[in-house]
């Protein structure tokens, strides 16, 4: 099947791609795409990402769908938010998020920055208080949920969080960024900076 190979190929992105990241961290700037150009190597990274959460649900994907991630994110909730988006470049919806999974499932979405973020499914089928920036915080690879191990694992170097995105395992100096999350009245979800006291550590957000 055409989309399995295209699937393999995103699965190894990051690892081949690692070095690149580390020059050129985190921060998966839309500016590129915006002026029509070809995105950096961090933000085809999360892209290629994102498509592979995707594979789980039984759709024919082809490349064009790809182009959804080249629009930045809109802004919503008047303080700094942005709707999340999936990996067709459609806006989050709650319920549509939510069903047919299971509280503690979770599935990576774009988020504030361009960033890719793991959105969660919290207590009777809403969305967590919180979600993780999947931006590993050594040099910069996306992180894998492994759910037969309750934990992010990065394919990288070895790191890894808990499943709140604390991290249990180097060389990954800092826990995974949070972000805050909320629906608005469209049943959009949004994701908003987190700036207050990190829970997991109770120090303040090294990513603020
Ligand atoms: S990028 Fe090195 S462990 Fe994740």
């Amino acid at each position: 099947m055409a989309f399995v190979s295209g699937f393999h190929g995103a699965a190894v992105a990051p690892q081949k791609k690692a070095a690149a990241v580390s020059v050129k961290p985190a921060s998966l700037t839309m500016a590129a795409a915006a002026d029509g150009m070809v995105p950096d190597m961090a933000k085809r990274n999360t892209m290629n990402l994102l498509l592979f959460g995707a594979v789980a649900t039984p759709a024919t994907i082809g490349l064009g769908l790809y182009a959804g991630f080249f629009v930045p994110p809109k802004v919503g909730g008047g303080s700094g938010g942005v709707v999340a988006k999936d990996a067709l470049g459609n806006d989050v919806k709650k319920a549509a998020f939510t069903n047919n999974k299971n509280k503690g499932d979770r599935e990576l979405v774009q988020g504030l920055k361009g960033d890719a973020y793991w959105l969660i499914v919290g207590e009777e089928k809403g969305i967590e208080y919180y979600a993780i920036n999947a931006t590993c915080t050594h040099l910069g690879c996306i992180v894998p949920w492994n759910r037969a191990e309750n934990k992010y694992m990065c394919p990288c170097h070895g790191s890894q969080y808990n499943k709140e995105g604390k991290v249990i395992r180097g060389p990954a100096p800092l826990s995974l960024a949070l972000a805050h999350t909320e629906v608005d009245s469209s049943d959009n979800v949004l994701l908003k900076p987190w700036t207050e006291t990190d829970f997991r550590t109770n120090t303040n957000p090294w990513w603020k």
